[in-house]
């Protein structure tokens, strides 16, 4: 259902690869609330072919841009503001670890993979912020958002130096939060979003164990990739106003656990199987 939530409201949009993707999900959901944006993604992504799709269905174009280029980043700006002036909203929904990718262990990391996964996945999000500021491209009021993962607070199994990289991520977002709010009244989160089936999510070995515990823990269960775009839309909305530098978890409940009854049940099933083996 639509509420005009983003009527007239002008963004850019990255991340969106496949139809899993957290950033596709948030793009046909912006569009449905009379958002227009730009779609942003790197140029290997572009690739697959599959963001064309995408643009044509929310009526707009994409622009390669590798996040780790500042060249790129302010080429996506200038192309942004010559087709819309100040624009309003940004969602960055970028994630990518080598060391993930190739198996190797957080006591065993590649230091230039783990040197690329913390440009990829966070210093990136500054690089946005930086290049948007200096350009002065977004409106008062404007919103940033990026997707973050709980394994920032706690550590999470294969979860790897995508931890670290998120732990930076949320602070970025407070301390340019601080800066940008209080210059030109602009708003900067996270969304801390539950474990998801999409490309990057499906790096993680044994997602689907963790998707099975955390819903198990979640009194809400695991939030779906659509129900996040329903919180980016809010998030972008006129509604969300004076919430910024918050890290803003999107997860069922699961964060506020300890121990469910329902994880509970089940860990004491496998005991009794271990234990008549
Ligand atoms: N899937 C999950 O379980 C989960 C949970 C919490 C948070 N998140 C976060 O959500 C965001 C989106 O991930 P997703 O799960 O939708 O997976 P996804 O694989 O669909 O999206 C990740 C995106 O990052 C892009 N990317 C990688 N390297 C890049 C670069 N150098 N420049 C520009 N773009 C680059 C990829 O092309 C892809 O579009 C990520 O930040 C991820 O960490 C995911």
């Amino acid at each position: 259902m639509s509420y005009n939530l983003l009527k007239g409201k002008k963004g850019i949009i990255f991340g969106a690869l496949n139809e899993k993707s957290i950033a596709w999900q948030v793009a046909e959901r912006a569009y449905e609330e009379g958002a227009e944006f730009i779609l942003t993604n790197a140029p290997v992504a572009m690739r697959y072919g599959e963001i064309n799709e995408l643009a044509k269905k929310c009526n707009t174009e994409v622009v390669a841009a590798d996040a780790s280029s500042l060249k790129d980043i302010e080429n996506l700006f200038d192309v942004a503001m010559a087709k819309y002036g100040k624009i309003d909203f940004v969602l960055h929904s970028i994630g990518m670890s080598l060391n993930v990718r190739k198996g190797l262990k957080y006591d065993e990391v590649n230091y230039d993979y783990y040197h690329k996964t913390l440009d990829i996945s966070a210093i990136s999000f500054h690089r946005v912020l930086q290049v948007a500021k200096q350009k002065n491209a977004i409106n008062d009021w404007g919103s940033i958002i990026a997707l973050t993962y709980v394994a920032a607070q706690r550590t999470l199994f294969r979860y790897n130096d995508m931890g670290d990289a998120k732990a930076m991520l949320e602070s970025i977002a407070r301390s340019f939060g601080y800066i940008y709010g209080r210059e030109n009244n602009i708003r900067v989160n996270t969304i801390s979003q539950s474990p998801t089936l999409t490309t990057a999510g499906s790096g993680v070995k044994g997602i689907e164990n963790l998707l099975d515990f955390t819903d198990r823990m979640s009194p809400l269960g695991n939030a779906t990739a659509l129900e996040c775009a329903d919180y980016c839309v809010t998030m972008f909305s006129d509604l969300t106003r004076k919430v910024t530098m918050q890290n803003l978890f999107h997860d069922g409940g699961f964060s506020s656990m300890g121990m469910s009854e329902k994880a509970m049940m089940m860990y004491n099933k496998s005991i009794e199987a271990s234990e008549q083996e």
